[in-house]
């Protein structure tokens, strides 16, 4: 395959080690962990891997070095995140400076090649293609769900096959969940291979203290400001359009909030804070055409709207009407079959309660009927594919024209509508992300001399320069609590939305109302791979702020 010229120089960039890691690392222990909440449940559901401590690396002057050569194997798990070929350079290069003989295997599509024994083994001249580039292409990743004895015993078959004593699993909440199931699973029947995880997700919603960041969530969100910024531009040049644009991040709305303080566009909605003040969708509607109505007063028909894609989850009305139309679609399924588009929603429309009945009517069709059709597996709505960005600027548009007739508005709206998601999951890494993702992975070969199992990569004081990063592992069990999922209690970690009182939402909260009245956009232009470090090894905003630093 041609290479482009940037892939042929970014090639060359050796990602900066932190100096914890640099040299042979000794294992320091600290203090016996609880998982965050439900101590009890947690503790008897994972025996083997409950309240392990806390590990830190420091640099050794004795080598730690493990007698036999081994064999470790890789899942690449869930969503694509731009830094996941460096994760597997870091482990291969850990591995081969602990002893040559080290040998690397990757799972092939995910969880699936691990079950179905589909690998191959990475090799220094095939890594060395994927080094600093986006993507999860080197092996290939998928969402099959890693839970059940069965194949976790299908999986042993071949971790003994090819005498792997280590499986690092990188992933989101969910697969490092179901790392640490696995973890304790070996460790009960004696199994004796170790499972780690790596944490990644451009949804930044697997965080905590120990864990300040996923991998990828620094990229994708300097993509999508990159885009945003020339869409204000464009909005600014031409001023006829109000862009209503839709960010990925599936619940959490940490992405929308790191491009707004990215971008500074005139409104950006943040699902938390729709949750935590139970705003309406009618409420939601009020206030962008409160903005759109102020600004218009100014002369100015044009603006940007972020939206976050699990918005429609977190308004509670929403979330009631989901939950009786799932019920509905299931009990008249016969019915609702045979019926044509109009009489499907009449039919849906008269089964339903009166307070959901109204809001039902009042959506537009296009939504009524996405709501009404789209179920996954599991017979729920797929809340990813309705578009909310259409369904806000309809019902914007509708209700701008019964103001306008109230004489309360007197401006034109004409809007462009935006889905920004994939565009920006298999990014070339930043310098950031480069360095953050082989630094995860390095010390993951280095969880894995130590012993280890049910451990989290955890590399941290990611606003300081790389070499002073603190590198070490956290017991996965610790991030745990016990949530409701198909019906039932079980143990998963615990997702981390938007703080209402972390500084991110805060500065933007401070910023918001100026933003809307006036135009203050901000171009943070393209990702800079070359040049110097304020423009190119600069953290994300909210890890900034996060950070009691400034931005
Ligand atoms: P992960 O949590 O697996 O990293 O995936 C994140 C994500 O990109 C979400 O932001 C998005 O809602 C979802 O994946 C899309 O899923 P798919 O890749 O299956 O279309």
């Amino acid at each position: 395959m041609k290479k482009s010229a940037l892939q042929r120089v970014r090639a060359e960039y050796q990602p900066k080690l932190p100096k914890d890691l640099q040299g042979d690392v000794k294992v320091k222990f600290g203090e016996a962990t609880e998982s965050v909440a439900n101590q009890a449940e947690i503790k008897e559901r994972f025996p083997h891997t409950y309240g392990m401590p806390i590990v830190q690396f420091e640099n050794n002057d004795k080598p730690e070095r493990v007698e036999e050569p081994f064999n470790v194997g890789i899942i690449l798990s869930g969503g694509q995140a731009p830094g996941g070929h460096n994760v597997v350079s870091g482990i291969f290069d850990g591995l081969k400076k602990l002893n040559k003989e080290n040998r690397l295997y990757g799972f092939l599509m995910g969880p699936a090649g691990f079950i179905n024994h589909q690998y191959m083994e990475l090799t220094a001249g095939y890594i060395a293609e994927y080094r600093n580039t986006g993507g999860f292409d080197i092996i290939g990743s998928g969402r099959t769900k890693l839970e059940t004895p069965e194949q976790f015993e299908a999986g042993l078959k071949i971790l003994k096959e090819l005498n792997i004593k280590a499986l690092v699993i990188i992933g989101g909440d969910d697969s490092n969940t179901n790392a640490a199931v696995l973890a304790e699973y070996y460790k009960n029947i004696g199994a004796d291979v170790q499972v780690i995880g790596v944490p990644k997700t451009i949804d930044g919603d697997l965080k905590n203290e120990w864990i300040e960041t996923s991998f990828g969530f620094d990229t994708a969100c300097k993509v999508y400001s990159e885009v945003i910024g020339n869409i204000q531009r464009d909005c600014n040049s031409a001023k006829k359009y109000y862009h209503f644009i839709k960010l990925m991040g599936r619940s959490a709305s940490h992405i929308a909030l790191e491009c707004a303080l990215e971008t500074q566009p005139n409104i950006c909605l943040i699902s938390e804070e729709v949750l935590a003040k139970r705003m309406t969708l009618d409420n939601i509607v009020s206030y962008i055409c409160y903005v759109i109505a102020e600004r218009a007063k100014l002369g100015w028909n044009f603006g940007t709207v972020l939206i976050p894609e699990g918005l429609i989850e977190f308004i509670p009305s929403m979330k009631t009407l989901i939950a009786e139309l799932n019920e509905v679609l299931v009990e008249y399924a016969d019915e609702l079959e045979s019926l044509e588009e109009n009489e499907k929603l009449e039919a849906i429309h008269s089964h339903l309660s009166p307070v959901n009945a109204d809001l039902y009517k009042m959506l537009p069709k296009t939504i009524a009927l996405q709501l009404s059709l789209d179920r996954d597996s599991h017979g729920n709505v797929q809340v990813s594919l309705i578009e909310t960005e259409s369904l806000l600027s309809e019902m914007v548009a509708k209700r701008l024209a019964e103001m306008a007739e109230d004489g309360q508005y007197s401006g034109k709206f004409a809007a462009q509508h935006h889905f920004f998601g994939y565009e920006g999951r298999c990014a070339d890494p930043t310098n950031f992300d480069a360095d953050y993702t082989y630094a995860l992975g390095y010390n993951a070969a280095m969880l894995i001399n130590a012993g280890l199992t049910g451990y989290m990569s955890s590399v941290r004081n990611l606003t300081d320069s790389t070499e002073n990063w603190i590198c070490g592992g956290i017991p996965i069990t610790m991030m745990m609590n016990m949530e409701r999922r198909n019906g039932e209690m079980k143990p998963v970690i615990q997702k981390a939305l938007v703080n209402l009182n972390g500084r991110p939402y805060l500065k933007f909260a401070s910023m918001r109302e100026t933003l809307a009245l006036n135009t203050l956009y901000q171009y943070p232009g393209p990702i800079q791979y070359f040049g110097p470090a304020e423009i190119c090894d600069r953290p994300s905003m909210t890890l900034l702020l996060e950070h009691n630093k400034e931005i």
